[in-house]
């Protein structure tokens, strides 16, 4: 997803972009440039790679700062055309005089590039991006006003589009324009700041206004005019932002991913302290009254994607146990397409941690329209999701820097154990005391997570043990596949291994022919599972082959004579709770795994934090 960032004002630019860029570089990025606007004209500096590439560009200009009021920058998560300088933003005009940055994809770039180059205009680009700045740049030779002109060409544009514009002969604003991708507002005293994400704008301002969809602000240094794409002035409210540096800086971690594995604890003892008053009272959501939520529902349906899906298939086991209700999970990116039975008895749950997924919007967008109750469970409440949402529950997990998902996804497990279990009291198909047991164990979760956390050396050595071996395989049964899943999807992502799970009754159907001496193993597997045996018999099979065996498990199982090559043991907890406690050992597997291949842990190569394209 790219980062956008702009500011008018009498203060250093390039150094205030540079700044609110740093605080975006965690969404990945391939390419990154910055535009300024001053009394000579506009100039564009544009790098491949990391932002110190383009600081040692600007340094190399000596800028003279003292006449520049206003400038925009981007970071590019390459979609139309490859990560080069050509193709990174800003992107300007054919007489250099219009810039532009955007966040988003444009579906018909084509057929208006094709008519713009018909009527003159040159392309240097193999961006979709380029054809807005010409098509504003040919509006703008019409109407000589940049607000017209914006407004005339974003008419013509389909798809998903975050925009910051500076034309040099209107020094004294820069047009933002928001459809379908995130951008904000922050407002200063005398000078004002545009962001595609509020950590861009932490240490600048704790004001801001959020723009919503089909909405455009004309931002000057002293005011900020916001309108339809009618070109109508809305009032729109202002709000405080609640994100403190530290939240965005590693303190003293290694990595914001070691970081964020680490706050797991406090985080999930801040959400059971805020729904769990007392193990026999009823659970509680501030904004959710669950007979309204679960009137009349029949079926439930979840829709995500990577690690959020893996989640949803947790929450379907959990859900289906606790309460009897039928749970279907799809693919956000699947759901889109297909036919679904989605009505007004279906419950249909998005989730979704930076709240900005394209795939996920548009599935819950399909379900709304089919009648669905909307609930969506994110981290980001401020975000595009939400607006499609009757019920919101928000993890308040703390921004999630890292692109690997970590803390957002044991918040999410909790979350929804938290939902599962108050659907079961809300239905009372359950036995109190069952659903008192779950809620009690449930609290002994944090402590039971520091205790993994203070063992994290031993997953250190063993993930450094396997670090040569250039594929994996992760082993589970029941509510366990998907920890699997997530198992391998954190090391695949992070350190480029060719990772997968299988489900383990499924191994001796093929995928144990893959087994010999360079395939390791890792098995997850509650030791109170009813299939624990199976699961015993299944390693047997693969040991049988030479692979190299881990267990993950929860319990001191006697390793019976080196059975199993290595173990991580975590300490006891119910299998149907056991997934939001191994998650940790998986996480900083894959994370210890990664760390001593010397990878980029936090910005892995090809990824985004959040994947705003379809
Ligand atoms: C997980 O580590 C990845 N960052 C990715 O799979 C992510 O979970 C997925 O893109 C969904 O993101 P969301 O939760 O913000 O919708």
């Amino acid at each position: 997803m790219c980062g956008i960032v702009g500011y008018i004002g009498n203060n250093a630019v390039e150094e205030i972009l540079l700044s609110g860029l740093k605080n975006l570089e965690y969404r990945g990025y391939d390419s990154a440039g910055i535009a300024l606007n001053d009394n000579q004209g506009i100039d564009v500096f544009r790098a491949k790679g990391k932002l110190n590439n383009l600081a040692e560009v600007l340094n190399f200009k000596h800028l003279e700062t003292k006449h520049i009021s206003q400038g925009i920058g981007h970071i590019r998560w390459a979609t139309h055309g490859k990560a080069t300088i050509e193709n990174a933003h800003p992107h300007l005009s054919n007489d250099g005089k219009l810039v532009l940055v955007h966040n988003g994809i444009i579906e018909n770039y084509k057929e208006l590039k094709d008519e713009l180059i018909s009527q003159g205009f040159h392309f240097f680009s193999q961006t979709d991006t380029e054809a807005i700045v010409h098509l504003i740049d040919r509006e703008y030779k019409k109407t000589f006003s940049l607000e017209q002109a914006v407004i005339k060409a974003i008419a013509m544009l389909k798809g998903a589009f975050a925009l910051c514009i500076m034309h040099h002969n209107e020094p004294d604003k820069i047009i933002a324009v928001r459809k379908n991708a995130p951008l904000i507002i922050g407002l200063g005293k005398n000078e004002n700041f545009i962001a595609s994400d509020i950590p861009a704008l932490v240490g600048k301002t704790q004001k801001i206004i959020h723009l919503d969809d089909n909405e455009l602000a004309i931002v000057k240094k002293d005011k900020v005019i916001v309108k339809n794409f009618k070109g109508e002035v809305l009032n729109k409210a202002e709000e405080n932002i609640q994100i403190a540096q530290d939240d965005i800086t590693k303190q003293g971690y290694k990595h914001f991913m070691l970081k964020e594995i680490c706050e797991q604890p406090q985080i999930i003892h801040k959400m059971l302290a805020e729904h769990i008053e007392m193990p026999e009272q009823p659970i509680h959501f501030d904004n959710i009254n669950m007979t309204d939520l679960m009137e009349g529902v029949e079926k439930i349906e979840i829709v995500a994607c990577g690690t959020s899906l893996n989640a949803a298939q947790i929450a379907q086991y959990m859900m289906e146990d606790l309460t009897g209700i039928s749970v279907t999970i799809e693919p956000a990116s699947e759901y889109i397409y297909k036919r679904h039975l989605t009505n007004n008895k279906t419950l249909s749950i998005g989730i979704s941690q930076s709240g900005e997924t394209a795939d996920t919007i548009t599935a819950l967008k399909q379900a709304k329209a089919n009648g669905a109750k909307i609930l969506v469970i994110t981290n980001r409440p401020d975000s595009s999701i939400v607006r499609y949402a009757h019920y919101v529950l928000p993890l308040n997990a703390g921004i999630e820097v890292s692109v690997a998902a970590t803390k957002s996804y044991t918040a999410q497990l909790t979350m929804l154990c938290l939902l599962s279990l108050a659907m079961a009291e809300n239905k009372q198909n359950m036995e109190r005391q069952k659903i008192l047991s779950i809620k009690q164990e449930l609290l002994t979760l944090p402590i039971k997570m520091e205790e993994v956390l203070s063992s994290q050396r031993e997953i250190k050595k063993c993930a450094e043990k396997y670090n040569k071996y250039k594929n994996f395989i992760y082993l589970a049964r029941g509510i366990n596949i998907a920890t699997a899943q997530e198992g391998a999807l954190k090391l695949k992502e992070i350190s480029y291994i060719n990772a997968n799970s299988y489900v383990a009754g499924e191994l001796k159907h093929g995928p144990i022919a893959l087994l010999d001496s360079n395939m390791p193993i890792l098995a997850i597997f509650s030791q109170n599972s009813k299939t624990y045996e199976k699961m015993l018999s299944n390693c047997e099979e693969a040991k049988a082959r030479q692979a190299h065996l881990i267990a993950l498990t929860n319990s001191s199982i006697e390793n019976r004579k080196g059975f199993f090559d290595d173990m991580i043991i975590v300490p006891e907890l119910s299998e149907l709770l056991s997934p939001l406690l191994f998650a940790l050992p998986i996480q900083l597997f894959a994370y210890y795994f990664a760390d001593s291949l010397n990878l980029d842990v936090d910005q892995p190569r090809n990824l985004a934090k959040s994947v705003t394209v379809e």
